[in-house]
């Protein structure tokens, strides 16, 4: 059977660790071809052989999603080397906590530029080709607290339940042009981002985990595959949570 995405390009951001990485492994192995974007390019050069040696084509760029004609720039590199992207993840993202009493300005601003400002610059640099194709799929990664909240996190919340609104809104553009837009809220998923937790926190968050265990990040790179590929068409403008059961709607 051939696989689902072949013959598509994808670009995630933030793909050289944990979730990103997992979301383009998993694309390529349905058959995508998959650009990967992160800060710093070396490790994503790792995730780029582990591509080719599954047989799609990949190519590694360095990019900081807050910078939007960086953006611009990425975009015209990938469409010249790859094709032209039909599946964009946004994937790219970074915590800055702090109790909002002591949060500095720059942690707030630091958050929202990469979070949602990044989400803001590459769903408008990518969904160009997507109108023109009058197909595409943009999956925005959100996360289980842009609906609980939680404490020393305001920054990261607020970009979080941002990248929703914007979803559901150019979700509602975008519809007649074919193209779907979701966002992915993850809850706890064992990666970097989550390793630095103090080893009691962790033990008080898998009590409020009603399925009792951190997530992997196949278990959202699952989902996100699912609404990237034919089966996921018909699905729009929807916060789909990969939560362990924390938020239940
Ligand atoms: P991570 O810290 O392991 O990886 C983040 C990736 O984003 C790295 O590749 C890094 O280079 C890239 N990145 C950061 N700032 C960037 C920028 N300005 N421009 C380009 N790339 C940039 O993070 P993890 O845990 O894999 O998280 C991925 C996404 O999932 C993030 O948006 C995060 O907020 C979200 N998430 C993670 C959860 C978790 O428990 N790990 C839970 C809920 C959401």
């Amino acid at each position: 059977m051939k696989p689902d995405l072949e013959g598509k390009v994808a670009f995630v951001t933030g793909a050289s660790r944990g979730i990103g990485r997992a979301v383009a492994v998993e694309l390529a192995s349905r058959g995508a071809d998959v650009a990967l974007a992160a800060r710093n390019v070396e490790p994503a050069l790792e995730v780029a052989e582990e591509i080719r040696a599954g047989g799609r084509r990949t190519m590694a760029v360095a990019l900081d999603v807050a910078d939007p004609a960086a953006v611009e720039a990425a975009a015209r590199q990938v469409g010249d080397e790859l094709g032209k992207v039909s599946i964009l993840v946004n994937n790219a993202g970074i915590t800055r906590d702090q109790l909002l009493l002591r949060m500095k300005e720059e942690d707030w601003q630091a958050v929202m530029r990469t979070n949602l400002d990044g989400t803001f610059h590459c769903t408008k640099a990518f969904c160009r080709d997507m109108v023109r194709a009058r197909w595409g799929r943009i999956i925005n990664i959100s996360s289980v607290v842009a609906t609980l909240g939680n404490p020393g996190q305001a920054n990261y919340a607020a970009s979080k339940a941002g990248i929703l609104g914007f979803t559901r809104s150019v979700a509602r553009e975008l519809a007649g042009r074919g193209i779907t837009v979701n966002a992915v809220a993850p809850g706890f998923i064992e990666t970097a981002m989550t390793d630095g937790l103090p080893g009691g926190t962790k033990e008080a968050l898998l009590g409020s985990i009603p399925l009792g265990r951190l997530g992997s990040p196949r278990d959202v790179a699952g989902l996100v595959a699912f609404l990237a590929g034919g089966r996921g068409g018909d699905i729009t403008g929807q916060g789909i949570h990969v939560d362990g059961g924390m938020v239940m709607t």
